[in-house]
Order: C-alpha cells, then sequence, then structure tokens
C-alpha cells in the first residue's frame, strides 16, 4: 500500500527536512505534493530523484487531489487556515504548529510515548513543541517506573527552532549583522526569551512545555516550571531536566531503565568525559541522555541531561513516525 503526501510549509526548515526524512525512510509515497505561499510556488524541490514543482496553498490546488497525509509546517495560521479543507479532503492532517496543541478534541503525540491516542482523533494530530517531545521521551520510563511528582525544565535551544530566520540572524550576527528574528543578537549570546511574555511572567515557549508535558502523559496535577533561553547552537536542544520521583530508586536502576526505553541513548560516562551536546547529536533520530546522577537536595530527586535534534526528533521525524504509526497499527 502507498499513500499520497502533501507538504505544507515545503520550502522552510522543517518542510525540508520532512522530505529527507520521508526519503531516508523510504516512506511508501505514490505521489508527493509540495505547497508553499506565493513567494515559493513554481520553484522546484527533488524528491527520489524527481523534480517537483512546489505549488500555492490555494483551495483550488488542493481540492483536486485525493491526499492521504498533510504535514504541516508553515506556521499557526496557516494550519488555522487550511488543515480543515485538508481534512475534508480525506487527509489525516499532522501538524508542527501550535494552533491545536491543547485543543483537547486533538491528540498531542509522540510515537514513544502515548500512540494510543492516534486511536481518537478528527483529522487533525498535533505534533507537539521541539522543547516538549524530547523531554517526554525521557520522562515516560520515569513516569511508569516510579512515578513523578514534580519537573523543573531549564532548556538551551538552536536557532534553527525559529526557522530560517533564527538561523540565518546567528549566521549573519557572527559578522555583526543586526538581528531580525530575535529580539536582541543571538551571536555570543544568550537569550532567556523564547517567543512572547505572559502576564504570569512566563514566555508562550515555557508555558507550552509546562501544558503540553501534562497533556500527553494524562495528568494535569503533575507540577512543572519551566525556564527556556535560546543560545547559538545551530541544530540540537539541549535541557537540564530535575525531577522528583514518586517511589525510591537506586541510579542503576534508573540507568537500566533508560536502556532499555524505545528512542533514547543513554550516553552517560562522567569518568571519560562522555555526555551528548548539540554538534554530535545534531541529525540522530534518538533523544540523548547523560549527566543521570541523584539530586541530593531532596528525597527522590534525579538530575538528567537530555539532547536531540530539533528539527528532526523535535518536529519532522516525530510527524513522520506518527504516519509510520497509523500505517503499522492499520489505523488508517
Ligand atoms: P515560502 O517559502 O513561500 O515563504 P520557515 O519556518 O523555515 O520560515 O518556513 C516557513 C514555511 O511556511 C515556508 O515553506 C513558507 O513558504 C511557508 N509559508 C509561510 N506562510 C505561508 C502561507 N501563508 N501559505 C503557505 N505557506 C506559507
Amino acid at each position: 500500500m502507498k499513500y499520497n503526501v502533501a507538504i505544507v510549509g515545503a520550502t522552510g526548515m522543517v518542510g525540508r527536512q520532512f522530505i529527507s526524512i520521508l526519503e531516508e525512510r523510504q516512506f511508501p509515497i505514490d505521489t508527493i505534493y509540495f505547497f508553499s505561499s506565493s513567494r515559493s510556488a513554481g520553484t522546484t524541490i527533488m524528491f527520489n530523484e524527481k523534480e517537483v514543482t512546489v505549488e500555492e496553498l490555494k483551495q483550488e490546488n488542493i481540492i483536486n487531489k485525493k491526499i492521504d497525509f498533510a504535514l504541516f509546517s508553515a506556521g499557526g495560521d496557516t494550519s488555522l487556515k487550511f488543515a480543515s479543507l485538508f481534512v475534508e479532503c480525506g487527509a489525516i492532517v499532522i501538524d508542527n504548529s501550535s494552533a491545536w496543541r491543547m485543543d483537547p478534541k486533538v491528540p498531542l503525540v509522540v510515537p514513544e510515548v502515548n500512540p494510543e491516542d492516534l486511536k481518537w482523533h478528527n483529522g487533525i494530530i498535533a505534533n507537539p513543541n521541539c522543547s516538549t517531545i524530547q523531554a517526554v521521551v525521557a520522562l515516560k520510563p520515569l513516569l511508569d517506573d516510579y512515578g513523578i511528582k514534580r519537573i523543573i525544565y531549564s532548556t538551551y535551544q538552536a536557532v534553527s527552532g525559529a526557522g530560517m530566520g533564527g538561523f540565518n540572524d546567528l549566521k549573519d550576527g557572527i559578522s555583526g549583522a543586526s538581528p531580525k528574528k530575535f529580539q536582541y543578537p543571538i551571536a555570543y549570546n544568550v537569550i532567556p526569551q523564547i517567543d512572547v511574555f505572559l502576564d504570569n511572567g512566563y514566555t508562550k515557549e515555557e508555558m507550552k512545555m509546562i501544558e503540553e508535558t501534562k497533556k500527553i502523559l494524562h495528568n494535569d496535577n503533575l507540577r512543572i516550571t519551566a525556564t527556556t533561553v535560546r543560545v547559538p547552537v545551530i541544530h540540537g536542544h539541549s535541557e537540564s531536566i530535575n525531577v522528583e520521583l514518586e517511589k525510591s530508586f537506586s541510579l542503576e536502576e534508573v540507568l537500566n531503565t533508560f536502556n532499555a526505553a524505545k528512542g533514547i541513548v543513554l550516553m552517560d560516562n562522567t569518568r571519560e568525559n562522555i555526555y551528548p551536546m548539540p554538534l554530535q547529536i545534531a541529525g540522530k533520530d534518538e533523544v540523548y541522555i547523560g549527566r543521570v546522577r541523584r539530586d541530593f537536595s531532596l528525597e527522590n530527586g534525579l538530575n538528567l541531561w537530555v539532547v536531540a535534534d530539533n528539527i528532526r526528533k523535535g518536529a519532522a521525524l516525530n510527524a513522520v513516525q506518527i504516519a509510520e504509526t497509523f500505517i503499522e497499527n492499520n489505523l488508517i
């Protein structure tokens, strides 16, 4: 069985990763369609060694096609405007924006963590925020084995999370250009603001991590706080996660739990200075965990250092894995 797949935002940072991940994983594709705004419409992109013309995202270019999966990464407004049209035309939309993540009628899915949520949907599946995805992959095995009381997230996020504009701000900023995407220069700097500030003093990114974690782990009572920070790294988000577990644990058991978990690579050998870093992890599929150690300031506390490629596992790969999970479980 082969499927017709549409990429909405095909010319963007995540859109291009959708394309190369579908190729790499030999996703069973019959016809692929690329959509962008009028700016890039008419350009061509190679797919499986064939040139495909990018089409403008507009109603008449959608309704004449039979599309099985539509992978969206063209911003929240585009998702809000066009996703339901794709659904009406029979597609399953996997949306990388934040438009529907917290909608109770829309599943928010990381295949290693809550694949069961793919069984209920109204045509749209939301792909979580990049920093949430890698965090919940790391936390799920701990939740299953020990229970979780409280989580403290501190993130170190790459510029590619802000799309091409973020990447250009770092590249051009190194030679002194003023920032266009970020509020301040990101070259040689660290910015403790990702997205806008809310009335409670948190940024939208921080509240996304908090609310999305609760939704994916099916636990509204989890106590979570977060500080999210942009750093001058191109690809790969890093996170320091402090977690208070419900049950007591031994470090050896926790390491075994991570070793056995799906989608995780344990990279933790402090005697030889081994721990994950974005430069090594960019381009990889798994979530890498190191610096696993007891937080001896509280009873069942644990510290983790978690690194993943924010454009792959944090966005495009997770969306493709959602589509693969649909196929593997005969949900389409
Ligand atoms: P375009 O190349 O025509 O601007 P990034 O996040 O890397 O900036 O990429 C954003 C992606 O979303 C691009 O492919 C961009 O297309 C696409 N896009 C942005 N706005 C729209 C829109 N209104 N309709 C369709 N695609 C859009």
